[in-house]
C-alpha cells in the first residue's frame, strides 16, 4: 500500500502558515509597486544577464530536499516586478496590456490556488455560472436576442478569432471538418475578406484553417482607416471573378494600429445580402460597448454573427480573458466536433448544459471570467465606463496637443485610446522619416522614462501611443513630447 510521502520538503511546500507568510511578503512588494507612480518606461535587460541572474536564484540542491529560502523568493519577486513592462506607471503608453484593477489580481490569485478549470461545470461551478451571468450582462449592450445567443471564454483574442473562423468555415463547408479540404474538390477555393488593417491573428487563422494567407481578401480602407463600404461589393465581386468563394467577412471594432471602428451596420447589410458570416474582431474596442457615450461606435453589433472581446485589454483584468459571442447559439457548436467519452457526456443534464468544452479549443482552461465577474459584481459597469471614457478623452486631448505642435504630424483623428503620429522637425527629409521614427522609438525606450510603440501607417513607420492607464494626464503627454524631441535631437 502506498504511503503518503512525509518528507520535510513536501510538508513545508504545503504548509499553510508558510503560505500566509509568502503571500504577505509578496503583497507588501505589490503594494509598494502599485503605490509607485513615478514616470518610468521599460528597463530592458540583456537576456544573457537576466538568464544569469535568474539562474543564480535557483537552488543547486537536487538530490536532497532544498531548505526553503525566504530571501531567494523575495529576490525572485523583486526581479519579476522590476523587469516587467511597467503597466501601472504613467510612463507606460505603448501597448494594449492593461494596468489591471488590483482587485482582479486578488481574484486571479484565488483562482490559481483553488484551481478550478472552467471548460466543464463539474470542475468549475462558479466560473461556469459566472460566464453565463456575464454573457447576459454584456449582451445587454450588444443586443442579441435573449435565449438564442451564447458566449464562450477563450485564451486570448487570437484564439477567439480562430474559433469564430472555424465555426464560419464549418457552416459554409460542412464536410471539411471530417474529410478535409479535399472534400471541396479543385473548384471551390474558400476565402475570407478582411479590412486591410485587420490584426495578424486573422491571417494566421486563415493559414491554420488551410484557407491560405493568399486567399485573405484585403478590403480597402477610407481616410479614417475603416473598411470603405463603397468598395466592399466591387472587391467581393473581384474575388469571385478570381475563383474565390468568400464565406466570411471580418470587421474590426478597434484596429490594433490606429483604433478604427469599421461600420458594422453597413457591413452587416453586405453580409446578409451575400450570405456571409460576419465576424467582428472587437478584441480591443468591444469594451466601448459598456459606455453610454461611446457605444455608438459599434452600431450594428447586434446583427453580427460572432464577436471577439478581450476583457484583458479595455476591461482591465489579467490576461487572458476573452469572450467570444455568437448571435446564434447553435453556431458555437460548429467550430469543433469531437467525441471523447472521458469528458463529453452523451446524456446532457442540467450540469453538462453549462459545459463549454465542446465549444472551445482548450480542454483545461483558466476560470478567466472570475476576475471580470468579481469586478462587475463589486462595482458594476460604472468602473469600466469611467475609465474607458477618460482614456478616450485623454487621447482626444493628446491629438489636440499634437495639432498645436509645428514639429509633429498627426495621422488620424483618434476614435478610441490609440493615437499614431510622427515627429517631423523641419531638418528631417522624407527619405529619412520612417527610419527616424523607429530610431526615436528605440531611443525613448532606452532612455527609460516612457514606453511607446511603433506601427507602420500607409507603409511608413509612425509612433504609437495607447492610453491604458488613467493615471496618465496631459502633463505626462507633454513630457513625452519633450522626451521625443530630446531623443530626436540626440541623433
Ligand atoms: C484587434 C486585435 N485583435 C486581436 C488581438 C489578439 O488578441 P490576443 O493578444 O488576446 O490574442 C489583438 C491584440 O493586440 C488586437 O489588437
Amino acid at each position: 500500500m502506498a504511503e503518503s510521502p512525509q518528507s520535510g520538503m513536501l510538508i513545508e511546500a504545503f504548509d499553510v502558515q508558510l503560505f500566509r507568510e509568502n503571500t504577505e511578503s509578496a503583497l507588501a512588494k505589490l503594494e509598494k509597486h502599485l503605490a509607485d507612480l513615478s514616470v518610468r518606461g521599460l528597463e530592458l535587460a540583456d537576456p544573457e544577464q537576466l538568464t544569469r541572474a535568474a539562474r543564480a536564484l535557483m537552488t543547486t540542491e537536487h538530490d536532497r530536499p532544498a531548505a526553503f529560502d525566504e530571501a531567494r523568493l523575495s529576490e525572485i519577486i523583486d526581479l519579476y516586478i522590476r523587469t516587467g513592462i511597467q503597466v501601472h506607471s504613467p510612463g507606460y503608453m505603448g501597448r494594449q496590456f492593461s494596468g489591471v484593477v488590483p482587485l482582479s489580481g486578488v481574484v486571479d490569485f484565488v483562482s490559481s490556488v483553488v484551481n478550478q478549470p472552467s471548460s466543464f461545470y463539474e470542475a468549475g461551478q462558479l466560473p461556469n455560472v459566472a460566464e453565463r451571468i456575464m454573457a447576459d450582462e454584456l449582451n445587454g449592450f450588444i443586443g442579441f436576442r435573449p435565449g438564442t445567443f451564447t458566449m464562450v471564454t477563450t485564451s486570448g483574442g487570437s484564439l477567439a478569432n480562430l474559433t469564430a473562423l472555424l465555426a464560419a468555415r464549418n457552416r459554409a463547408f460542412p464536410g471539411v471538418w471530417s474529410h478535409g479540404t479535399s472534400d471541396l474538390g479543385a473548384v471551390v477555393r474558400p476565402a475570407v475578406a478582411v479590412g486591410a488593417d485587420v490584426h495578424y491573428s486573422v491571417a494566421r487563422a486563415a493559414g491554420i484553417l488551410g484557407i491560405g494567407e493568399d486567399r485573405v481578401v484585403r478590403l480597402p480602407l477610407d481616410a479614417a482607416r475603416r473598411i470603405d463600404v463603397a468598395r466592399v461589393r466591387p472587391a467581393l465581386d473581384e474575388a469571385e471573378r478570381r475563383g474565390l468563394t468568400v464565406f466570411c467577412l471580418v470587421a474590426s471594432a478597434g484596429t490594433t494600429s490606429v483604433g478604427a471602428f469599421d461600420p458594422l451596420d453597413e457591413l452587416a447589410a453586405v453580409a446578409r445580402e451575400r450570405g456571409l458570416w460576419l465576424h467582428v474582431d472587437g478584441a480591443h474596442g468591444a469594451s466601448l460597448l459598456v459606455s453610454d457615450a461611446l457605444r455608438h461606435k459599434l452600431r450594428g453589433i447586434d446583427q453580427v454573427d460572432s464577436l471577439a472581446w478581450d476583457a484583458h485589454k479595455m476591461m482591465f483584468v489579467p490576461a487572458p480573458c476573452t469572450l467570444l459571442f455568437y448571435r446564434d447559439r447553435e453556431h458555437s457548436l460548429g467550430a469543433f466536433r469531437q467525441t471523447a467519452s472521458y469528458v463529453f457526456d452523451e446524456q446532457p443534464s442540467m450540469y453538462t448544459e453549462l459545459d463549454s468544452g465542446a465549444k472551445n479549443f482548450e480542454c483545461t482552461k483558466r476560470p478567466m471570467i472570475m476576475t471580470l465577474w468579481v469586478l462587475w459584481a463589486m462595482y458594476g459597469k460604472a468602473l469600466f465606463a469611467e475609465k474607458i471614457e477618460y482614456l478616450c478623452r485623454l487621447t482626444q486631448d493628446a491629438h489636440a496637443i499634437l495639432e498645436e505642435q509645428t514639429d509633429f504630424e498627426t495621422l488620424h483623428r483618434p476614435e478610441a485610446n490609440i493615437i499614431c503620429f510622427r515627429y517631423r522637425p523641419d531638418w528631417i527629409g522624407d527619405a529619412e522619416l520612417a527610419e527616424f521614427q523607429v530610431d526615436i522609438r528605440n531611443r525613448v525606450k532606452q532612455r527609460g522614462l516612457f514606453f511607446i510603440s511603433k506601427v507602420d501607417v500607409d507603409g511608413v513607420a509612425a509612433l504609437r501611443v495607447v492610453m491604458m492607464n488613467h493615471q496618465v494626464t496631459t502633463d505626462h503627454f507633454h513630457l513625452l513630447l519633450d522626451e521625443i524631441r530630446k531623443a530626436g535631437q540626440a541623433q
